[in-house]
């Protein structure tokens, strides 16, 4: 990884072709139904150190040089034609999350600076936000209500509220929040208590990170053995009872066990909503699932519209970011950024423009 000074002219972006280098790149010119973003932060993935690295295979990057980063908060610069509502000037979140606006059964999608199935769509949408502008597609783009401040940890909210939209969490209901120790799982605890539950049981493995989650109104944390009927035993007890809605989201887990845990803590007719990632097949009862009605859902990210949506409960009080540490590196220090992503309980680790 090599840094080189910025230029006067273009724009600084982080490029990835094989190895990762930080240069200067010519201004972006919005496409037709695309804006220009000046970003100020985007979000580290923990897991983007061992992408860059070509480790992760099941990934699919663009083929060639381009800027990684899925996602950032700052202010629309300039506008496509086919842009209707976004004007130069608005504070805006930019997702990634894209998914071509046809009316087709499955339009192509993909996570813009990071991977899609779809090759024309990561060619068409090569670019993410570890620059200092992105080209972002109108439908990733969201207008930031006036007044919010730093919304940059909405961003670490997204993927567990999706998971909980797709699981329907009604408030009142008790959830089990399985990786509640990793980066997306401890955002899903909070979210989860926004959204109403009585109870957020926070299931890992990893003691400092559960003591902090416990201090959180509603918190019950769960420190997992391995043994699935102990664990699904202690799960229940934290919750007060046979739990409404699991929502998974291990990351890299090499054995299904405390996915399995959460599935047994379930009630009859309990909603076990899939969305982090294992290398180990998850075995399922099938009788045991046909006699309580359970369902199993896989989730795939959440809805073009729960950015607005979640933005609406930071203006409300009832998401406190606050809550969500934030550690900023500058923009040039990305290597350092990735390493301190990386670490176990790491916070919410920002690149700053
Ligand atoms: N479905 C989607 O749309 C979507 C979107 C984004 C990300 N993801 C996936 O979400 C996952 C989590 O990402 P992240 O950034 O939050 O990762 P992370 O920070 O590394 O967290 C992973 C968590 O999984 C836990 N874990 C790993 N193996 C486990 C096991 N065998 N039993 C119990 N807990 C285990 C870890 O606990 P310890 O601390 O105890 O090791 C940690 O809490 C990744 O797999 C990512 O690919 C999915």
């Amino acid at each position: 990884m090599a840094a080189t000074r910025p230029s006067v002219e273009g724009m600084r972006a982080w490029r990835l072709d094989g190895t990762l280098t930080f240069g200067d790149v010519p201004d972006p010119e919005p496409p037709d139904g695309a804006v220009v973003v000046r970003l100020h932060a985007a979000p580290v993935l923990s897991y983007l150190r061992e992408y860059v690295a070509g480790k992760l295979g099941h990934y699919h990057p663009p083929t060639g040089p381009f800027t990684p980063g899925t996602s950032g908060v700052g202010v629309v610069e300039r506008v496509g034609r086919g842009v209707f509502t976004l004007t130069p000037g608005q504070p805006v979140l930019v997702t990634g999350n894209y998914t071509a606006a046809e009316n087709v059964p499955e339009p192509a999608r993909g996570l813009i600076g990071l991977t899609s199935e779809f090759a024309a769509v990561r060619d068409t949408w090569r670019d993410g936000t570890l620059a200092e502008k992105v080209v972002a597609p109108a439908p990733t783009v969201t207008p930031v209500p006036a007044g919010l401040g730093d919304v940059v940890a909405v961003t670490r909210c997204l993927v567990p509220y999706g998971g909980l939209l797709r699981g329907r969490l009604a408030p009142g209901e008790t959830v089990v929040v399985n990786g509640a120790t990793g980066a997306f799982g401890s955002a899903g605890v909070q979210v989860a208590t926004a959204l109403g539950a009585r109870r957020v049981v926070a299931a890992g493995r990893n003691p400092a990170v559960l003591a902090r989650l416990a201090a959180r109104e509603r918190v019950v944390p769960v420190r997992l053995t391995g043994s699935v009927p102990a664990d699904a035993d202690a799960l229940r007890a934290a919750a007060g009872g046979p739990v409404d809605l699991a929502l998974d989201l291990v990351g890299g887990a090499t054995t299904p066990d405390s996915t399995l845990a959460a599935l047994a803590a379930l009630r009859r007719a309990g909603r076990l909503v899939l969305m982090g990632s294992t290398s180990a097949p998850l075995p399922l009862d099938y009788t045991a699932l046909m006699l309580a009605g359970t369902e199993v859902i896989g989730n795939f990210m959440y809805p073009d519209d729960a950015p607005a949506r979640l933005l609406n409960l930071v203006s409300a009080a009832l998401l406190d970011l606050a809550a969500l540490p934030v550690a900023s590196f500058p923009l040039a220090d990305l290597p350092a950024a990735m390493d301190a992503a990386a670490e176990p309980g790491a916070p919410l680790v920002v690149v700053t423009m």
